[in-house]
């Protein structure tokens, strides 16, 4: 396992490292999608809050959002702007910029250098997961599955009640699929349906939909409340 963890983090340190051929990738996103203007990741900030769907922050405290897998770390720009947590902006490559209110972090999204129980919302749109499920289904990797693994490793640091917000798009384009739809694909392929498989994990699923946006479709999944 820690092998095959191994070699996909070089492949992918190289793939959007300064000389990889996704060493754009933010302009790549844009360019496939011109609607996205900056207001877009303020948008999608907006949107999360006003679905009542984020975790309730407590009191007297901070709560933390981490996306593991930022790359331009503009729409963690936007939720550290909007939204009551500290955001932790982590990528394998670490994030492209220095932002004013988020936090950069580089990290490894498999072996996440944070404590048990730690953390109230993981985001992650496009990044370490979509790319696990990818390597599941090109290499036919029933046994040790890297998505579950990883999985694990969310669950792990995520608080009791903590979210974990993936993106889940219907639609795609002929580069990229979002994540439930690669997890969908690579839950058929396993004998198991997505529901079940992530409900070993997480508690119900819910679905929120970004106005004016190509990526418009988010699904939070839950850490159950009485898990540690
Ligand atoms: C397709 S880009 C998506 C970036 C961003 N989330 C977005 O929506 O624009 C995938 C990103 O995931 C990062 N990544 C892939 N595997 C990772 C891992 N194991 N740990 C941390 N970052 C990872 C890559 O470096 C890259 O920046």
């Amino acid at each position: 396992m820690e092998m095959k963890i191994g070699k996909l983090a070089d492949y992918l340190s190289c793939l959007y490292g300064p000389m990889g051929i996704n060493a754009n990738w933010g302009a790549l996103d844009s360019q496939r999608n011109q609607s996205v203007t900056r207001s877009s990741y303020t948008v999608t900030a907006e949107t999360f809050f006003e679905s009542g769907m984020l975790p309730a922050v407590p009191r007297g405290g901070t709560g933390i959002l981490l996306s593991p897998s930022a790359n331009t770390g503009l729409y963690e720009e936007a939720f550290a702007k909007t939204l009551p947590f500290k955001v932790l902006a982590g990528d394998i490559v670490g994030v492209r910029r220095q932002r004013d209110h988020s936090i950069p972090l580089q990290l490894n999204a498999f072996y996440l250098p944070i404590r048990d129980n730690t953390v109230d919302v993981i985001f992650d749109r496009l990044g370490a997961l979509w790319h696990a499920v990818d390597y599941d289904i090109t290499h036919h990797n029933d046994h040790d599955k890297l998505t579950h693994f990883i999985l694990g490793e969310y669950y792990r640091v995520l608080k009791p009640g903590g979210a974990l917000i993936l993106d889940g798009d219907s639609q795609f384009d002929s580069i990229v699929y979002s994540t439930i739809y690669k997890l969908q694909r690579f839950l058929s392929t396993v004998p198991e349906n997505l529901l079940r498989s992530l409900s070993a994990y997480f508690d119900k699923m819910k679905r929120v939909a970004v106005a004016d946006h190509y990526y418009s479709q988010y699904y939070f999944f839950y850490k159950p409340k009485n898990r540690k």
